[in-house]
């Protein structure tokens, strides 16, 4: 077969396959359905597909959904680390004057979260530097966002989240309110750099390309209010080594955020609090009739 014959011949199954869907009643499925034909189809040509690279393919993704289960979410990963979640996340959450940039969920947020009270330390028995975040919720305007719920997680000073470890409770995070005037606190450790789960077929991807699997240090967000969309972010930590490779490609400018030393001294209420590194962080987000 000539290029020319198998580049008319493939044109003609692409178009009949893309024929195939149009009688669907719902126009946006039709629309998805054929585009996805049609790059897919473009794909296989464009690297010439061998077809043991299509059963390597198939394998892949097989073992993939093998991989998943209710704490572990192979296929996010997998997303994640071809930067897809990012660029969906790009298409979804357009930039806005005053709101807090967006970036990916990640495969660790397991809701419910139990509601906390301001103050409370999420560190629980987990050794680290302890730190102190204060954030507030604002408008794009600057007015506070009372009654916001903000749910909070991340890893430990080893690097993991506590749904990683078999039998360990909730863990590192929580859920807050904002109160009157859109504030939060609450006592944690300092997040170091993680690795994403490796030992899958998603880390066998990373391995058999000379990519490290390491995300910078971070704190996830999710930050919602009826009227708003719902933020979800993370606040990485200045000066990591990762920061400019993140495995996920999550990292924005804006999402940066400096800690401060504090020295050793006593709390309004007379309590003394021993040294301890700092995070105050000002959260917009956007009303829910501003969505792209
Ligand atoms: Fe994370």
């Amino acid at each position: 077969m000539t290029a020319q014959t198998l580049k008319s011949d493939a044109n003609a199954l692409t178009e009949e396959v893309v024929a195939s869907f149009a009688n669907a009643e719902n126009p946006r499925l039709r629309e998805v359905l054929q585009s996805l034909v049609r790059h897919l189809h473009a794909f296989a040509l464009d690297v010439n597909l061998s077809m043991s690279e299509w059963e390597t393919a198939i394998g892949f993704l097989t073992q993939t959904g093998h991989m998943c289960d209710d704490k572990r979410q192979e296929f996010i990963l997998l997303s994640d680390t071809l930067g897809f979640s990012m660029l969906v996340d790009a298409i979804n959450h357009r930039s806005m004057e005053g709101t807090t940039e967006t970036t990916v969920l990640g495969p660790f947020y397991v809701p419910p979260l139990k509601e906390r009270p301001h103050g409370s330390d999420i560190a629980g028995a987990s050794q680290g530097t302890p730190l102190h975040v204060s954030a507030q919720v604002l408008t794009p305007d600057g007015k506070p966002i009372a009654d916001a719920w903000v749910d909070v997680w991340q890893s430990d000073d080893d690097g993991y989240y506590d749904v990683q470890k078999p039998g360990q409770e909730e863990n590192l995070r929580a859920r807050f309110r904002t109160d009157a005037e859109g504030r939060l606190s609450f006592w944690s450790i300092v997040p170091t750099f993680y690795p994403i789960p490796h030992d899958g077929p998603v880390g066998k991807m990373l391995e058999a390309v000379g990519r490290h699997p390491y995300r910078p240090a971070h704190i996830h967000f999710m930050i919602g209010k009826d009227g708003y969309d719902t933020l979800v972010t993370h606040l990485f930590i200045a000066g990591d080594d990762y920061l400019h490779s993140d495995a996920v490609f999550g990292v924005k400018e804006q999402l940066i955020v400096n800690l401060t030393d504090e020295e050793a001294g006593w709390n309004a209420s007379g309590e003394r609090i021993g040294a301890h590194k700092s995070l105050d962080h000002t959260f917009g987000l956007r009303p829910a009739a501003a969505a792209s």
